[in-house]
């Protein structure tokens, strides 16, 4: 403790004493945007402003709409043109610094502008970029405007996008000497148990002083300063580059268990006095993949389980918020998880230093597509590929390197250049990107494929180091045998698609759903738009999670895979139309309630006890219904009806749950005894509910910081009169707060709700719970939350704000 308080000291002195800061630019904007997805300036102008907190998603505000260009792959939210505009003054203090204006992402085609000045326009959605202001910029207590315009014409995007600046805005002030953005590169080229070999590269901009030197201090993972290099600098008007070594003796290697970091801090000095300060953390580790044995870090086998997650933070949008992208990584962590695919574009740089600290492999990844349209999205970035793939893939690896959580690049998934023949573009393609990563970092660069044929283009350019498979599940034995032959180690960089919406179960459950696309949901499909959640429903290209997992954990040349996906996301309703508008394909829904499936991977990945039964037990007497037991750690199960045993059953050869199908339902009690050798690891009971009876509100976090980010989370249960679930209530729940903060936004976790999901007091249960997203309102003080429901009582929390 003692240590971590250290290292925060340090930090904060730096960060009070030194000459240049970075700081974040996020207050203070007022916002306008057309919707009507022509781009019409003039529309635009006639709006009126109004004044938003960033990172701020304009498409999250709007009413689900099935006419929305977007269509309900996107969500069914609209885009179209947005405008934001910020004044400020700046201190004559800051004359003489060199600042910089730095974006972490803007959906999309933005262009920024400074007092008039037009600075650059990027159309990539997902990149950070940064422009300078000092010749622009007025100081004697002048006001400076910025001004920044983003198109989302839609449709562009397969998924739910979001629109606008929709992560963080800083401002840096740097000095005359500094330190270039994504400047330092942190490597290890030698690591063993007893010493590692530390590499740091630094860029340097505008030396002019003979008096110039880079000092940089190594501190541990406590904080505690373990080495300062320093080196003087040529004089040199443009960028110079410098490399100064350390050896580690005993490094604290970074590992899934043990995410431990360094951090690396920079000073570039003038005649002793700070010009510049740049921080940087970093890990210590080594792997490699074998072909034939999977995937080594530290020389230990470790098999990648991993997620691919959109970028959306579900009823937040894609605004980013820090404690709502730790709350998913935490919950994907509680099922055993330990990787993190950034499907399909560069992520916020703040998920990846959550992966730094929490210990997950991440397949970064930077495109969906290349020079070709995937899917009819006419305004997609194939549109700007040619022109801005070189700047965009540097800038991704110059930004992201660092992370010691990133093993690994992906170019690209599912690119429609992949099929071959006699078309071969996919190949030049592939080259010259893995030729563009390969001059900025030596970690293996992959893709994912869903084109499984030897004329894979992406395949046969020879360059990729990892063959990422995307599904095809029935191949993966011949993977062990070269699928593609060469000797190149593979990872399944994406896999099951199966489809769940929480709480609902079609039987018998031994039919498999394997549903596309429905067109009429009266034939085929739920009147409801549910998707069955037990092992039964996935999309035809894809499988169940059980039959995915029984291969994967078959074969030990798979080293990874990455399960499409982690959680619910807005957009790509497969297999419904409107007014289903959020995925099923996760484990966890949108609000972050796990389905049944979270537990069948929690019983394989995890060493904690689990034993969990579906589904529910409310259903009409003498109705026939299927009970599955996910456990581990246990031989057999016994599971009872009203204290009489329905008996006993272990898991034979590759089974990973067990089945007690057939069951004539009668109301009362189910309950499921895990024994090993004879003796009780577990039980559980799950009762059949009566009428909904009140409200059970709980809170992840009691205490928060008084800001606008450190959100706390409320799940709202309904319960009969003994505190059972009611398993499918859908009773409107009312949301009262009071004190010094209010209502983010409410969630429930349903597909196909078209609440609005902000600039809201009410919003219905689904299957027996209801989500509220807090947000405190910058002043310290209490948060008192009520919940309420016609007809049955109340629930109150309170959070004290600190
Ligand atoms: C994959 C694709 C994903 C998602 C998924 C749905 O082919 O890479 O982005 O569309 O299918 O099953």
């Amino acid at each position: 403790m003692m240590s971590r308080f250290y290292l925060a000291l340090i930090l904060l002195v730096c960060a009070t004493n030194s000459f240049a800061q970075k700081s974040k630019f996020n207050d203070g904007w007022l916002f306008k945007a057309d919707t009507a997805n022509s781009l019409n300036e003039k529309a635009l102008q006639a709006k009126p402003w109004r004044p938003v907190a960033l990172p701020h998603d304009w498409s999250i505000e709007q009413p689900f709409d099935g006419n929305s260009p977007s269509g309900n792959r996107g969500a069914a939210l609209r885009g179209g043109l947005g405008m934001y505009q910020k004044e400020f003054i700046l201190n004559n203090a800051d004359k003489n610094k060199r600042i910089f204006i730095v974006f972490d992402g803007v959906y999309m085609n933005s262009t920024v502008w400074i007092n008039g000045h037009k600075l650059g326009t990027r159309p990539f959605g997902y990149i950070s970029f940064e422009y300078e202001l000092t010749p622009h910029l007025k100081f004697n207590g002048q006001k400076n405007t910025l001004l920044v315009r983003a198109e989302n014409k839609q449709p562009n995007s397969r998924w739910y996008s979001g629109s606008g600046i929709y992560r963080n805005v800083w401002l840096d002030r740097r000095g005359n000497t500094f330190v270039k953005n994504w400047g330092t590169y942190i490597s290890t080229p030698q690591v063993s148990r007893h010493s590692a070999l530390v590499n740091i590269e630094t860029k340097i901009v505008d030396a002019n002083n003979q008096q110039t030197e880079l000092q940089t201090t190594i501190y541990d993972k406590n904080g505690k300063a373990i080495k300062t290099l320093v080196q003087a600098l040529a004089v040199n008007s443009g960028e110079q580059s410098v490399l100064q070594q350390v050896t580690l003796a005993n490094p604290d290697l970074w590992s899934v268990e043990t995410p431990n970091l360094y951090t690396a801090v920079s000073r570039v000095l003038v005649n002793g006095k700070e010009q510049h300060r740049y921080t940087t953390s970093f890990g210590v580790r080594h792997f490699y993949f074998d072909q034939q044995k999977g995937f080594f870090l530290n020389d230990k086998p470790v098999k990648i389980i991993g997620a691919c997650m959109h970028h959306d933070l579900g009823a937040l949008g894609a605004a980013i918020n820090v404690r709502a992208m730790e709350r998913q990584l935490q919950i994907l962590k509680g099922m055993g998880l330990n990787g993190i695919r950034t499907s399909h574009n560069p992520p916020a740089p703040e998920l990846l230093d959550l992966c730094d600290k929490m210990g997950f492999i991440v397949m970064n990844e930077t495109f969906d597509v290349w020079s070709r349209d995937k899917e009819n999205t006419p305004y997609n970035y194939s549109l700007y590929f040619k022109e801005w793939h070189e700047k965009d893939l540097t800038d991704h690896i110059l930004r992201d390197r660092n992370h010691p959580s990133v093993f690994m690049w992906s170019v690209g998934n599912e690119i429609p250049e992949q099929q071959g023949g006699k078309d071969t573009v996919g190949r030049n393609i592939t080259r010259a990107l893995v030729n563009i990563v390969k001059r900025l970092d030596n970690r293996p660069v992959t893709a994912g494929m869903n084109y499984t044929q030897n004329d894979n283009n992406l395949y046969l350019s020879g360059a990729l180091d990892i063959l990422g498979i995307n599904y095809h599940h029935k191949q993966w034995e011949d993977l062990g045998k070269n699928l593609f032959p060469g000797n190149k180690p593979y990872i399944l960089a994406e896999n099951t698609s199966a489809l769940a919406t929480r709480g609902h179960y079609d039987m018998p459950s031994d039919s498999i759903r394997r549903w596309a696309g429905i067109k009429d949901i009266t034939k085929t499909g739920n009147p409801d738009y549910t998707m069955s959640a037990y092992e039964n429903a996935s999309a035809p290209w894809a499988s169940t999670n059980e039959e995915a997992l029984k291969l994967f954990l078959k074969y030990p040349y798979l080293s990874g895979m990455y399960l499409w996906t982690g959680f619910d996301y807005l957009g790509e309703p497969t297999p419904y139309p409107f007014p289903a508008r959020s995925s099923y394909f996760g484990i966890v829904d949108i609000a972050g309630f796990p389905k049944d499936s979270y537990y069948l991977y929690k019983s394989v990945f995890t060493k904690e006890n689990v034993l969990h039964v579906l589904p529910h037990w409310n259903w009409t007497p003498g109705q026939v219904i299927d009970v599955h037991v996910y456990f581990n750690n246990a031989d057999e199960v016994e599971l009872f009806v009203n204290n009489q045993s329905v008996g006993k059953k272990s898991k034979q050869a590759d089974d990973l749950f067990v089945r007690f199908n057939g069951l004539k339902f009668e109301p009362g009690e189910l309950k499921a005894v895990s024994r090993k050798n004879g003796n009780v690891v577990m039980q559980t009971v799950k009762r059949t509910a009566g009428k909904a009876y009140r409200l059970v509100a709980a809170v992840d976090r009691n205490t928060i910081n008084a800001d606008h980010e450190d959100l706390p989370f409320v799940k709202i249960s309904v319960v009969d009169k003994d505190g059972n679930l009611v398993p499918d209530a859908n009773n409107t729940l009312r949301y009262r707060v009071q004190g010094t903060g209010k209502i983010r936004a409410l969630d429930n976790g349903y597909q196909a709700d078209l609440e609005p999901y902000s600039n809201t007091s009410y919003r219905k249960a689904y299957n027996g719970l209801g989500l509220a997203i807090i947000q405190a309102s910058g002043q310290k003080g209490k948060i008192s939350l009520q919940v309420s429901s016609e007809g049955l009582q109340p629930s109150t929390v309170t959070i004290d704000v600190k």
